[in-house]
């Protein structure tokens, strides 16, 4: 009974929400995208199928060095490999205009470029892409989404090799060169930011190296404080090579954008003091500007340098003509904000950890015991629709109004047998999140920053990387013992909120 009167109470609050109310006029342009995005682990499955290799999260979670929170990995995940004229036929119901995906590199090039081309990963790549052109919905391409091929950790130690810059441009190259005619936005890799600090820092990602005071796994040794940097330097120049092999090759022919996904939290300060102003603007520049700014400036961020000195790797000259390419649009993934508080001027809270090679500021959702949003079972996730507009505006500023795209948004429900499916299908909350950063989002958008699409995460519930299972994101709830999909009330909502869109349009 309670649980019912609970619902009604819910529904009578959330009546306005199901209005889709959000004001449409004017600010989304023409021909901005409105879709949903997923990830090739994340989805696919079907992991040693048809000539795959081995990507370093199959060996993590397969190795027993992985430490996913329910023991769980990606080998069947939403098994999206079989499955995926149907959830093409679900985004066609939403009425979508794109869908972001990404391709497994170890699928079509099991050993890198050390091996053979794998043509049956190509074969499902191709009837993708093909199924989601005949709805006409556009794909937008991630070629790393946390994914690379074993082969090449085991060969010469992944991303904090310089080689593995040569195998980027080779994999990039096939994939222009295979999916080019069809493929019209590519991402070169996601997140490159949160990569590099949690497979070299805090080691909770693969290759689960660590270093400094945010480490939560123990450290191998040999790790070093160096080696989130010296991953993400490689991870720009194999971007910037990319875009190189784009621009020259393929870009007049095939007329296509190529950019790169950051994900960007909001750094909010903690007080007004000048130090903890400094203190959020280095929380930024660690984080997002740190990839951002080689690419479009050609060098990192001065709080970088300051704080890190020689543990900052140098870009040679010829190093900076290749980042001359840049890029033609940003992606961002913006879910959450955070306070932050300085830890080199002031003696700090100990609430979070503070960490040397983040300039020692500290993190924390929390203002004087208040949550700069309304906080959520995740300790990491406050929910502040403001850090959408903030974000973006921020964006816009410091990169001379780039293209933007919100390459991803969404609202993450801890996973909790008790509820009944009819509970978890009743996703208000999600609904009210996703209302209120697309009403951020518009107003950013009316102040005149030049965003052109905005991606929800996700299609359907899928492996959380270390939440395993436990997370759920979906505007489909999965029921993980039969794959069966079916849509959350929030897939309704999505659906009709771009039918309005698309009569204003
Ligand atoms: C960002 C990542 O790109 C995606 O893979 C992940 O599932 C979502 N955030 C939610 O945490």
């Amino acid at each position: 009974l309670l649980s019912m009167t609970t619902l009604f109470l819910e529904i009578l609050l959330l009546l306005p929400l199901l209005s889709n109310a959000v004001d449409l006029s004017p600010p989304f342009p023409t021909n901005f995208l409105f879709g949903t995005a997923s990830s090739s682990y994340q989805y696919e499955g079907a992991y040693n199928s048809d000539g795959k290799g081995q990507s370093n999260w199959d060996n993590f979670t397969h190795g027993g060095r992985g430490i996913i929170v329910d023991g769980s990995n990606g080998d069947i995940a939403v098994d999206h490999y079989h499955r995926y004229q149907e959830d093409i036929n679900l985004l066609e119901d939403l009425e979508v205009n794109s869908h972001r995906l990404s391709i497994s590199w170890a699928r079509i090039l099991p050993k890198g470029r050390f091996g053979e081309v794998n043509w049956a990963g190509i074969d499902f790549y191709n009837k993708l892409l093909d199924a989601l052109m005949l709805k006409g919905i556009q794909p937008f391409v991630t070629l790393s989404h946390y994914d690379i091929p074993q082969e090449l950790e085991d060969r010469y130690g992944g991303l904090l090799s310089p080689q593995s810059q040569d195998d980027f441009a080779f994999y990039a190259d096939l994939c222009f060169k295979t999916f080019g005619d069809r493929v019209k936005f590519w991402i070169t890799f996601n997140e490159p930011n949160y990569l590099a600090s949690l497979g070299y820092r805090s080691g909770l990602f693969p290759p689960r190296r660590c270093s400094g005071s945010l480490a939560i796994v123990t450290c191998n040794e040999g790790d070093s404080e160096k080696e989130p940097f010296v991953a993400a330097h490689n991870i720009i120049l194999s971007h910037a090579a990319a875009v190189d092999i784009y621009r020259t090759k393929y870009q007049a022919e095939q007329k296509g954008r190529i950019g790169i996904v950051i994900s960007h939290e909001w750094y909010e300060p903690m007080s007004n003091s000048n130090a903890d102003k400094l203190a959020a603007e280095r929380a930024r520049s660690f984080t997002f500007n740190w990839i951002l700014d080689p690419i479009i400036f050609g060098k990192y961020p001065k709080e970088m340098e300051n704080v890190l000195g020689s543990l900052l790797p140098k870009f040679s000259s010829n190093e900076k003509k290749k980042l001359m390419k840049g890029l033609d649009f940003i992606g961002i993934n913006y879910y959450t904000s955070f306070y932050v508080q300085d830890c080199i001027y002031t003696k700090c809270d100990s609430r979070s950890g503070t960490s040397r090679t983040e300039g020692s500021y500290m993190t924390s959702g929390y203002r004087n015991g208040v949550s700069i949003g309304e906080a959520t079972p995740f300790t990491w996730f406050n929910i502040y629709p403001q850090g959408m507009e903030k974000t973006v505006t921020y964006v816009k500023d410091r990169y001379n109004n780039t293209p933007m795209f919100i390459t991803e948004n969404g609202y993450g429900q801890q996973d909790d047998q008790n509820l009944t499916l009819e509970d978890q299908l009743n996703d208000f909350k999600r609904i009210k999140y996703m209302k209120s950063h697309i009403e951020a989002l518009s107003t950013a958008i009316r102040k005149g920053a030049d965003v052109r699409g905005y991606f929800a995460w996700s299609l359907l519930d899928n492996f959380e990387w270390i939440y395993g299972y436990t997370v759920r994101y979906g505007f489909h709830h999965v029921d993980y013992a039969t794959l069966k999909r079916t849509p959350r009330l929030s897939a309704s909502w999505y659906k009709q909120f771009i039918v309005n869109y698309k009569q204003t349009e």
